[in-house]
Order: structure tokens, then sequence, then C-alpha cells
């Protein structure tokens, strides 16, 4: 048995065409089936769907073989007992800082909001710079716009958003994308079926990019 996790939406939508020339198709479709484990073209093989950022936990734990998680949600997880074999160049985007247009300069202590603590007081701490990070979970934009931090720490694709309320990325953090990971242990343990997923991945994402 090997159990994949992947999360509804841009990554599910992304990773198919990949998986699909790995020979792995679902046979149900997540954006209708209220199931959570989903049955593929391969009776051994399952696709299991995850939350986002909880993707990290279930392959770190091995209650998923392998799973799909962008950088950003690796970077903040900390990426322990886990490997991550391929880049599969999906749902790109950057990591940046984002602050009002017309900010005036800040006296004392920044308040940034954003649901990457870690990342961002790691990225603060090797600036030498003390800053406040405040937790949120969702729409960091708003936190600005009310007075609840001087900034935010999202990812940004287009930029629309950070445009429709005002702000602009002003300092990049890292770039985004998502990859394949692995639980340490199964890819011991399984070693034969991961590591042909591996080589099926890497070459689907070859022959994307060669197309273009
Ligand atoms: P959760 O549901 O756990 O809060 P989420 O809502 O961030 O997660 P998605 O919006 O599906 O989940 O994003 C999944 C991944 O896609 C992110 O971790 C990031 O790597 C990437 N991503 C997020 N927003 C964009 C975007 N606008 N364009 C391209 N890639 C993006
Ligand atoms: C993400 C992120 C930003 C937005 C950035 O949100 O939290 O709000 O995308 O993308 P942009 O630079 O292209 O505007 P979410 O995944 O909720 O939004 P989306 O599905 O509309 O991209």
């Amino acid at each position: 048995m090997l159990k994949i996790a992947l999360s509804k939406g841009r990554i599910f939508n992304e990773t198919l065409p990949l998986l699909a020339q790995a020979g792995i198709e679902p046979i149900e479709d997540p954006e209708t089936s209220r199931k959570l484990i989903l049955n593929t073209n391969q009776e051994e093989v399952k696709l299991v769907v995850i939350r986002a950022t909880d993707v990290p936990t279930y392959v770190e734990y091995g209650a998923t073989d392998v799973g799909v998680a962008g950088k950003d949600v690796l970077l903040e997880h900390g990426g322990e007992g886990l490997y991550e074999p391929v880049d599969l160049q999906i749902a790109r985007c950057r990591l940046m800082v984002a602050a009002p247009i017309h900010a005036l300069p800040s006296r004392g202590r920044l308040r940034i909001a954003t649901k990457y603590i870690n990342t961002t007081q790691r990225y603060y701490a090797e600036k030498g710079e003390q800053v406040e990070v405040i937790k949120l979970y969702g729409s960091m934009e708003l936190a600005p716009l009310v007075g609840l931090a001087d900034q935010i720490v999202d990812v940004v694709d287009t930029g629309n958003t950070l445009r429709a309320n005002g702000l602009q990325a002003i300092e990049l953090i890292a770039e985004i994308s998502s990859r394949l990971i692995v639980n340490k242990a199964t890819m011991k343990m399984k070693s034969k079926q991961i590591n042909q997923l591996i080589q099926q991945l890497q070459l689907a994402v070859n022959k994307t990019h060669e197309k273009r």
C-alpha cells in the first residue's frame, strides 16, 4: 500500500497531471466527494486529502508515506523526519514581506502579522532585527489595514491581493514551489516503490518544462 497526502484545490489540481504521467489516477473527485481517502486506478495506491499545513505532519509520522507540500509550509514545519526528493515546480509563488504603500517610517519595534511565525522569527533574527510577530490563520492582508500590524509575511503570486488592499511587497524571503516529501523510514522500507515514484515524477516534471 502507498498513501499519498495531498491538499484540496491548487496542489491537488496541479499534482494530478504529474501523477497521471506516473500512471496514478484518482477514481473519485475530492471537490465532489466527502471522502478523505480516495481510491485510484491502482488498488495499492490511495490519495489522502489533508489540509495543506498538516501534510508534513502526516508524512513525518508515517501516517502517509509521501505527500506534496509547499516549500513555505515545509520551511515553517522544519522538515524533521522528511526527505524532499523532487521539486514538482507547481504552485509557484514567493514568500514576501509586505507593507502599506503609504506607510510612514515606523517608530520602535515593527509588528508583523503572519501564519508563518517560525520562518518570520528566523528571518528577522538572521537580519538582527527585533520584531513582534503576531500569529494569524488567514487573510493576513487585513492586519495592517486595521492597525493590528505594521507589515505582513505571506505568499505572493500575481500581487493582486496586495494591490487590492493598498499593500506592496518590500522584501523577498524565499522562492516557493511544491515538493514531493517522503517519510524517512518509508524511504528504506518501501524503497523500490518510492524510488519508482520519484523517478516517474521527476520525468513528468522535466517533460512539462521541456514543452515550455
Ligand atoms: P491551509 O488550508 O492549510 O490554510 P492554504 O489555504 O494556504 O492552506 P492553498 O491555498 O491550497 O492552501 O495553498 C497551498 C500551497 O500553494 C501553499 O502552501 C503555497 O505553497 C502555494 N500557494 C499559495 N497561494 C498561492 C498563490 N496565490 N499562487 C501560487 N501558489 C500559491
Ligand atoms: C494566497 C495568499 C494570498 C494570495 C496571493 O491566498 O495567502 O492572499 O494567495 O496571491 P496573488 O498574489 O496572486 O493575489 P489564497 O490561496 O487564499 O488565495 P487564492 O486561492 O485566491 O490565490
